[in-house]
């Protein structure tokens, strides 16, 4: 499989180093053979080989500015406009790992378009394209017939979106319920040993968890982004971010948490979709509930089904390797098939 990634920060190299570390037993066990083609950020320019590139290479001038420290080889294109480098590649897929924008989704929304005309397959981490478009991104897919992957974009590499749309077909889904964003699970589990909101956030930010910016983490936006995927992909569901109440966990104050904590009872940031309508907001849930177990910064997600009542899935919701084995997921989804 020749794979053309758009997008090479941390979740890029870190299916990128997946592909360099798992490749016997890939090959081994699925026959399953990936060669990087191409590469594109914003500032750090394109490379092309289509013979693909060695991988140690490619991680080796991830870190420091532009590609140009790239070696030269024979047949190998730089700094290309990346919608041409998109059209003419030849590859099998795109990997769509550049930084999400919730507002608009593009330009991702277009690079996913302009390599599904150029019958490429689509996989992607990033949300935008998938939360602001699902049927066009979906229907075009059908029209060109190629597949679009996006489990990484939900509960990162933890199979949420699998298990609802393949795992559980035939279950009725009455609700989705979760836990989908790790920076503000973080932050409530720091305050219930009682370190104050803006101390934890804080702490967040130090070990990575959250960004410069968490307005996106703590407001509640990025789980809603989630609850939106979750909502289209097994409801039907065509919801905007602006359609459905979001409230996030900044104004939760100490003394709120430890009156939970009294009553036996946990704070969390839940995300809900059901065929009805969808919502994010705090819920003081009681302590034995399964979400309510979920500490720091993993993720969870309930199903509610009328065969098999609860089941739940707990696991990372974030970090390069975790969502690079999301994508890796769907690329040998398609490779399978
Ligand atoms: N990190 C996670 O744990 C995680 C989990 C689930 C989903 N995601 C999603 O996965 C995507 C990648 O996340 P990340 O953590 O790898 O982000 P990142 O480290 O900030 O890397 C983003 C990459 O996208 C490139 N980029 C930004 N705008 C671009 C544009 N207009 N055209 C082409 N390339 C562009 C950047 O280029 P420069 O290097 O030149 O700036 C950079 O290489 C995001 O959409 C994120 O929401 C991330």
């Amino acid at each position: 499989m020749r794979i053309l990634l758009i997008g090479f920060g941390a979740v890029g190299q870190g299916l990128t180093q997946i592909l360099r570390d798992q490749a016997d037993y890939l090959r081994e066990r699925e026959g399953f053979e990936a060669r990087i083609v191409g590469v594109a950020t914003r500032s750090r320019g394109t490379l092309y080989h289509p013979g693909g590139f060695d991988l140690d290479a490619l991680l080796d001038v991830a870190g420091d500015g532009r590609f140009d420290r790239f070696p030269q080889l024979d047949g190998l294109l730089r700094d290309q406009d990346i919608f041409d480098l998109i059209r003419m590649a030849d590859a099998d897929v795109l990997v769509e790992v550049s930084h999400s924008n919730l507002q608009t989704a593009q330009p991702a929304l277009d690079y996913c378009r302009a390599a599904l005309d150029s019958g490429k397959h689509v996989v992607m981490a990033n949300k935008g394209p998938v939360a602001l478009a699902y049927d066009d991104l979906m229907n075009h897919a059908q029209r060109v017939g190629k597949q679009v992957g996006f489990e990484a974009t939900v509960m990162a590499g933890t199979p949420s979106l699998r298990l609802g749309m393949d795992a559980l077909a035939g279950c009725r889904i009455e609700s989705a319920r979760g836990i989908l964003n790790g920076t503000t699970n973080y932050i409530l589990t720091q305050m219930e040993v009682g370190m104050a909101y803006s101390d934890a956030l804080e702490q967040a930010q130090a070990l990575g968890y959250a960004e410069a910016d968490p307005t996106a983490d703590v407001d509640g936006w990025d789980a809603a982004s989630k609850v939106v995927i979750l909502a289209a992909a097994l409801f039907g569901q065509r919801l905007s971010l602006d359609s459905m109440p979001v409230a996030g966990i900044s104004s939760l104050t100490l003394a709120d948490i430890e009156a939970a904590r009294a009553a036996g009872e946990r704070w969390k940031l839940i995300g809900t979709a059901t065929p009805d309508g969808a919502r994010v907001e705090p819920v003081r849930l009681p302590a034995n509930h399964p979400l309510a177990q979920v500490s720091g910064a993993t993720n969870a997600i309930t199903y509610t089904t009328d065969l098999l009542g609860d089941v739940t899935l707990v696991g990372p919701g974030a970090g390069p390797v975790a969502t690079g084995f999301g994508l890796l997921a769907d690329l040998l989804a398609i490779h399978r098939t």
